[in-house]
């Protein structure tokens, strides 16, 4: 099956194949053509290049792009997509005044959505969670990271990841899964930390790994949560598993967590709305991708990475959504790319090589998405007729994608 998009006004993206991740000034490059063509076999990228150069192929199937913006879909590569019901009201509390460590103390907070999601059926947190996946594939994401961490049970946690698996089966969209029993302290084990930790380590880690049910291991290291050498167990203990690092850290403290990330090869350090100098210098020296979650900024109110000093300093980054119940109820990649631009003062080219390649590499997947490369998979946004890509981010508030292709098929 053929697929050949024609007259683009603007395709961007490109990237020679090989090109893993791009760092600090490389990121302010988005490589285009324009009037431009992109052509798709089965579910792959084989050709593109000039109009002027476009094959004639009388059996594709052809989409007239005149006009419209076409560009790799979004890897969006922080989630915890999978989760029960709501906390709606948690939010209304923090309109009120209460912060998010004060509901959490309350009992709210991951504990509130751990216990609703031990107390729901497998297949209605499947319903649930189905809804969310196919919102955000309409929204342009093409991949994305989906975490555990609402069980904070051996069932539950099992539960979750199984259900991240059916979502894996019955959608196009390539899905990672990230373990993270270590989000937070069930009460039981509020004064025993140790003992929930070998409940990790020594019952669900061996559970999961013999389903093979998680591609990496997480953790909530921040003050009041897992500490630095908590944390270095749970990394010690995946690393066993073949489950390489994504760690939440700096989110509110920085507390040299992300030095020990780096000591353990975590493959990202995601949220950082806390940096020191410290942390760059270590993040530096280090294949580590440090990751943004804006959104999250944006609905609790906390600072924004400082993403422009560490692209200065020469470092990449990446942008995902954090989609989840607490923080960020939303999986919208373009808000996020807006978001960065507006908030974080991204430019558009650097905005979307961190929510295309960089997401990509966060997942360890950049070998076949995040960019127009020829051989990759054809996971494709085509966008409404627009003046240049830069109308993405500019306007914040609407939905300029006209159609989406995963592995080749417009979903
Ligand atoms: O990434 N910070 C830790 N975990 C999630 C939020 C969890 C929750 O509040 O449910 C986050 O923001
Ligand atoms: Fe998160």
């Amino acid at each position: 099956m053929q697929t050949l998009i024609i007259n683009i006004k603007e395709l961007i993206q490109i990237r020679e194949i090989g090109i893993q991740k791009v760092s600090g000034k490389e990121m302010a490059n988005l490589p285009l053509l324009k009037n431009a063509f992109l052509l798709i076999e089965n579910n792959l990228i084989t050709d593109f290049g000039l109009m002027d150069n476009c094959p004639t192929l009388p059996d594709a199937k052809i989409i007239d792009a005149t006009g419209k913006v076409v560009l790799p879909s979004w890897c969006d590569s922080h989630t915890h997509l999978v989760y029960a019901g709501n906390r709606v009201q948690e939010f209304v509390d923090r309109i009120n005044g209460l912060s998010y460590e004060e509901i959490a103390n309350r009992g709210g907070g991951i504990l509130n959505s751990a216990q609703k999601l031990n107390e729901t059926e497998e297949d209605e947190i499947y319903k649930q969670s189905e809804v969310r996946l196919k919102e955000v594939m309409q929204l342009g994401t093409g991949a994305i990271e989906i975490k555990s961490g609402y069980g904070l049970t051996i069932a539950g946690e099992l539960k979750m990841l199984r259900v991240i698996r059916r979502l894996a089966e019955n959608y196009p969209i390539k899905i990672k899964a990230t373990f993270l029993g270590a989000h937070a302290f069930p009460k039981e084990f509020k004064a025993n930390h140790s003992g929930y930790i070998d409940l990790i380590i020594h019952e669900m880690l061996p559970k999961i790994a013999k389903e093979n049910l998680a591609d990496y291991i997480d953790a909530f290291l921040e003050t009041g949560y897992f500490s630095v050498e908590e944390t270095e167990r749970i990394m010690e203990a995946g690393k066993k598993y073949g489950l390489q690092a994504k760690i939440h850290v700096n989110q509110f403290t920085a507390i040299n967590g992300i030095a020990a990330c780096v000591k353990h090869k975590a493959l990202t350090v995601d949220h950082l709305e806390i940096v020191t100098d410290e942390d760059i210098e270590v993040l530096k020296k280090s294949e580590t991708m440090p990751v943004a979650l804006p959104s999250c900024s944006y609905f609790i109110s906390i600072p924004y990475t400082p993403a422009r000093k560490m692209m200065e300093a020469g470092l990449p980054l990446a942008l995902a959504t954090d989609y989840n119940p607490g923080t960020t109820p939303s999986g919208n990649m373009n808000f996020v790319v807006a978001t960065a631009c507006i908030k974080m003062k991204m430019t558009p080219e650097e905005a979307i090589n961190a929510a295309t390649i960089n997401g990509a590499y966060a997942m360890g997947i950049s070998d076949s998405h995040g960019s127009i490369t020829k051989g990759k998979k054809a996971n494709i946004i085509i966008t409404k007729p627009i003046h240049s890509f830069y109308q993405l981010p500019y306007e914040f508030g609407s939905n300029l994608i006209e159609s989406v292709i995963i592995e080749g098929k417009v979903i």
